[in-house]
Parts: C-alpha cells; sequence; structure tokens
C-alpha cells in the first residue's frame, strides 16, 4: 500500500483509507463485532489511515476505534476526527469553548491525550471565512489536545477558501467519478499548498459499486432512504448528489469499459487515489470483504490497469450524462 505525506505533518497515510461512518449508525445496523472486524481487516491490507467524528453514532464510530487501537499499541494508525454536527449549524457555535469541550469529548472516545487530526464538519461559509475559527484552532495545537486540523467542505469554494488559510493540514471534499468539480482547480491549488486532500464519498454511497438496479432499496435507518433528496441533510452528500436512476445507468456504462477482473469500485478508488493532488481515498465499507476489497484496489497504482483509458471514460460519462446537473452545484 503507497504511503503518502499527510500535509506538513511530517505523518504519512494510506494512498485508501477507511471511512468509518458506517460504524456509527445511518447505514443500517452494524454490530461492534463487525466494525471491529472491518477495522482489523483493513489495517492487514496496509490501511492507515481512519476517518470518522463525533457524531457518527454519537460517538459510537470514535469508541470503536478507540478500542481496537488500545489493543494494537505501536499500530502506526492516523485518526482524522471531525467536530461540529452535533449542534445547530449557526456560526455562533463554532466558538473557542465548544471546539475545546468538542475535542475533550473525542479525545475521551479515542482514549487519545492528543488528537491526529480535527476536521470541522462542513461548517457554514461563515466559519471557513472567520479569522477567529483558525486562531482558535491554532490553539488547540498550542495547548497539545490536537495535532493538526483540516475542515471537510460541501463546495469548491469553501475548499478553496479553506486551502488558503495557512495552518491547515487536510481539506475533505467530495471526489470521485460522478463529482468531478474538484479537479478544475481544488485538486491543482492543494497540491501547490502542500495541503492534502482526503476523497470522501469516492463510491457515491454505493452507486460506484455498480451492483444496485433502479428497483434496489435500503433499510428505513439508512440514509439513502431518509435523505435521498437532501431531506435530512446536504443533498449534494447521498449518491454524492446523483439522481438514483441517471446514477445507476452510469455506474453500468463506466462498468462497461473496464478490462475483465477489474471490478467498477477497484477501478474508482484507484482513479481517484492516482489524480494529482489526491492524498488518500476514504471508501466506506460494511464488511470485512468490502474492506479488504477496497484496500487491495491499491494495487491496481501499481500498473497492469489501463487508469488513463479508463480516465477517458469517466470524463465521457461525466459530459453526457452528469455535467449538466452536478457541476453547477458543488
Ligand atoms: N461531511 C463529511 O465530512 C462526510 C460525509 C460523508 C462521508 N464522510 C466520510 O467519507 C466516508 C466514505 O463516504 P461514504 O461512506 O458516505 O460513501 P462511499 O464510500 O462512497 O460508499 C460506501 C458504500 O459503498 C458500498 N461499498 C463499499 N465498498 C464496496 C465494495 N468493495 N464493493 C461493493 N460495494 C461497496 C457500501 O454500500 P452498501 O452499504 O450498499 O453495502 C458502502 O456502504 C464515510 O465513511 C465518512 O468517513 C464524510
Amino acid at each position: 500500500m503507497q504511503q503518502r505525506a499527510l500535509g506538513r505533518t511530517g505523518r504519512s497515510v494510506s494512498a485508501i483509507g477507511l471511512g468509518t461512518w458506517q460504524l456509527g449508525a445511518d447505514w443500517g445496523a452494524v454490530t461492534e463485532e463487525d466494525a471491529t472486524a472491518v477495522l482489523a481487516a483493513s489495517v492487514d491490507e496496509g490501511v492507515t489511515l481512519f476517518d470518522t467524528a463525533d457524531v457518527y453514532g454519537d460517538g459510537r464510530s470514535e469508541s470503536i476505534i478507540g478500542r481496537f487501537l488500545a489493543a494494537r499499541p505501536g499500530h502506526g494508525i492516523t485518526v482524522a476526527t471531525k467536530m461540529g454536527r452535533r449542534l445547530a449549524q449557526e456560526p455562533e457555535n463554532y466558538s473557542p469553548e465548544n471546539f475545546r469541550a468538542w475535542t475533550d469529548r473525542s479525545r475521551a472516545n479515542l482514549g487519545v491525550d492528543t488528537l491526529d487530526l480535527v476536521q470541522l464538519h462542513c461548517p457554514p461559509t461563515a466559519v471557513i471565512e472567520d479569522d477567529a475559527t483558525f486562531d482558535a484552532l491554532d490553539a488547540l495545537v498550542a495547548g497539545g489536545a490536537i495535532a493538526a486540523y483540516g475542515v471537510s467542505v460541501e463546495t469548491t469554494a469553501q475548499a478553496l477558501a479553506a486551502i488558503a488559510r495557512p495552518n491547515v493540514t487536510n481539506v475533505q471534499i467530495i471526489f470521485n467519478p460522478f463529482r468531478l468539480k474538484p479537479l478544475d482547480e481544488v485538486l491543482p491549488a492543494a497540491e501547490a499548498a502542500g495541503v492534502a486532500i482526503f476523497a470522501r464519498v469516492p463510491l457515491a454511497s454505493g452507486l460506484l459499486s455498480g451492483r444496485y438496479t433502479a428497483t434496489t432499496t435500503f433499510a428505513s435507518d439508512d440514509h439513502r432512504t431518509y435523505n435521498r433528496h437532501g431531506e435530512a441533510f446536504d443533498r449534494g452528500e447521498t449518491f454524492s448528489g446523483v439522481d438514483f436512476e441517471t446514477g445507476v445507468a452510469a455506474a453500468a456504462e463506466l462498468a462497461a469499459a473496464l478490462p475483465d477482473g477489474v471490478s467498477l469500485p477497484a477501478a474508482t478508488l484507484a482513479w481517484i487515489a492516482s489524480r494529482p493532488g489526491v492524498t488518500s481515498v476514504i471508501p466506506g465499507a460494511r464488511n470485512v470483504r468490502q474492506a479488504e476489497s477496497n484496500a487491495a484496489a491499491a494495487a491496481l497504482l501499481e500498473g497492469g490497469f489501463d487508469l488513463a483509458a479508463f480516465d477517458r471514460a469517466v470524463r465521457d460519462v461525466y459530459d453526457r450524462d452528469l455535467r449538466a446537473a452536478i457541476h453547477p452545484h458543488w
């Protein structure tokens, strides 16, 4: 597994990491035993980055990771958590007092004195534009509660504003074959600034697994049921903002462009990880099989797979089926 520099921290993280929203809530039930097995399978395949958040299962995802890592001293894993989504999305809630309380809670959940990396969890734009936000985050670093910070964002404009901040370690943004806008400005700007990019929702919430049909349904406690049209949170998040039937058809077109023996999710993860400026791709996995095959997709970066040909197919399908509906929004 390729390991890549995490911004200017001196740490490195795997080209393919693990998203752990699934291990908290919102994707149907996952037992702690299964969640722990997903973490172990990922680490065994070379994954050294877990992405979590204080709000995933209201601390469940963080706590499961904390218990897992406590049993593996010297593990070399970087845990990137997030804060800010347990309160209403009002700029005044992003205060130094709340930052302290939120990071204290995450430190307890993860069982560490110093958090490796804390990302603001898609805050309002005003928070990213306010110098006081970054002064407060710098103070947390100086005080030793966190080692580094970043910003998870919804739009490319927010990403560019965060990249311009001098002490931001990473920006997390949706980037996948159905969401190409970060290629235009965000990835070049991040690379030039030495800011790491984490590509989230890389499989468009599973659409890019290629196994859904127009009639596929999800559990009632799965956001792919209750946020399909943005009813609960940002419309751009679930299925990365793509109309479900359009996404099923576009995934089938991409799958048809692949050689035998290369799966659509593997090709997708390798294509994302191979774009200049991307540090790590963080697919979510609901079981060990998914975790193993996602990590193993890193092997496609080492040759034997025609990434340029897949890149042409990605751009063709995007331009034809998706650009008009997606590009202007995020
Ligand atoms: N605002 C934010 O900062 C934010 C928002 C969203 C996500 N995230 C982070 O990004 C991570 C990744 O995004 P995501 O989990 O939303 O979406 P994703 O990675 O695009 O999709 C995950 C889903 O894809 C399917 N899948 C995964 N691996 C597969 C494989 N090998 N074969 C077939 N299907 C596979 C599974 O669907 P099934 O469930 O149908 O099996 C899984 O639940 C999250 O876990 C979280 O850490 C952050």
